[in-house]
């Protein structure tokens, strides 16, 4: 019997934003006209209209701009850690659901200044912050991991990121998320702010690795005004893996309400060893391989390895802050596992783009039709 096709939009982001009116129906034409490197004397040399020629922030770091790591991690104390315990133990005898833990059910007398200073760090700050001391929050209040055999997205806000060979799903239909497999540098879609909660280390590897954005920007606005072009252009091809339609189109980098913000995700728009890029969609032209190489080399050579131990929790902000992780081994008493965490501040979170705003829709608000990818 043939596989039901899913519908990659739920019918209310469908009819807000439009969605049937932006699918290029004519791929044969898209080919042709994608296809065709650009001449490399006809490439630009200035940058897009009203695009900033550098960003001066906080946000432009580079490896060697951190001279402390007081700078970018914040080690809880005893009495912050008594405060956690404090809050964990009256949800539990409120029997509180997941869902519901929020600032009012989960008080934090003291800690909750600090973490208010720490949100401000991330948004406007250095981009990111690392909360160290064991966090120990009890297993029973995280959401158990559901391993879908044929996950290809997900939406959902808590997802654990673990080699799940345990599930006896062969690796190579296991998404990069449960493998061990490195990552190269991206961004998540779609939250403001992204959490890893690392609960185990590996035996080796698994380093997590950040990059600015606005570091690679300004490199790249400076250098190779062309690629800043191709970011912002309207025809990257995102795959949706055998869902309806297709496949998506929008720009990777943003220029908004004063921000810069590149949002991409590799394994849509190339594929995976483990999620290979459907056949049938346009491909990618010789000028977005390009950029999408130049972003990310860029991104290595300012980037900061991030010293992450059990218990570590970092906090990232998602629109400026691109992300990797280098691949890793287990062994019987070290398993690597993360619980990844899309999050969102409604009172410092930037402000999106249309289309950007179609995916927080699609992450954070609540949707009676959708069920599961
Ligand atoms: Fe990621």
């Amino acid at each position: 019997m043939a596989k039901a096709v899913v519908d990659f939009w739920p019918p209310t982001l469908r009819a807000k934003y439009h969605l049937d009116d932006l699918v290029d129906p004519d791929i044969a034409k898209s080919n042709e006209r994608n296809t065709k490197c650009p001449a490399r004397e006809n490439i630009t040399t200035k940058l897009p209209k009203g695009w900033p020629l550098s960003l001066q922030s906080p946000l432009a770091w580079s490896t060697n701009s951190f001279h402390e790591e007081s700078e970018h991690t914040y080690i809880l104390s005893p009495l912050e850690i008594a405060e956690i315990d404090a809050a964990l133990s009256r949800v539990k005898e409120s029997r509180i659901d997941f869902d519901d833990i929020k600032k009012s059910t989960f008080v934090l007398p003291t800690l909750g200044a600090s973490l208010q200073t720490l949100s401000h760090r991330v948004h406007n700050g250095c981009g990111f912050v690392v909360v160290r001391e064991r966090i120990r929050l009890k297993i029973e209040l995280i959401p158990p991991l559901v391993f879908p055999k044929y996950h290809h997205f997900d939406f959902e806000p808590v997802v654990h990121v673990t080699d799940a060979k345990w599930t006896g799903v062969n690796a190579s239909e296991r998404r990069p998320i449960f493998s061990n497999q490195a990552q190269p540098f991206h961004a998540d879609i779609f939250c403001g702010v992204l959490g890893l909660y690392h609960l185990e280390e590996a035996r080796s590897g698994g380093d997590t690795l950040l990059a600015s954005s606005w570091t690679v920007y300004n490199e790249l606005a400076a250098t190779r005004p062309d690629i800043i072009h191709t970011l912002t252009q309207n025809d990257w091809v995102h795959d949706t893996f055998g869902c309806n339609p297709p496949y998506y189109q929008q720009p990777l980098l943003y220029n908004h309400a004063g921000k810069i913000i590149l949002n991409f995700a590799r394994r849509v728009l190339k594929g995976a060893p483990m999620t290979a890029r459907s056949r049938d969609i346009r491909p990618m032209t010789e000028a977005q391989a390009e950029a999408l190489d130049a972003v990310h080399f860029c991104a290595l050579k300012h980037s900061l390895k991030v010293d992450m131990r059990s218990g570590d929790m970092c906090f990232v902000n998602n629109l400026a802050i691109m992300h990797s992780r280098s691949a890793f081994e287990d062994d019987e008493p070290h398993t690597r596992y993360v619980l990844r965490v899309w999050l969102n501040n409604p009172d410092l979170g930037w402000q999106m783009p249309p289309r950007l705003q179609l995916f927080w829709d699609r992450t954070f608000a609540p949707l009676d039709e959708v069920t599961d990818y």
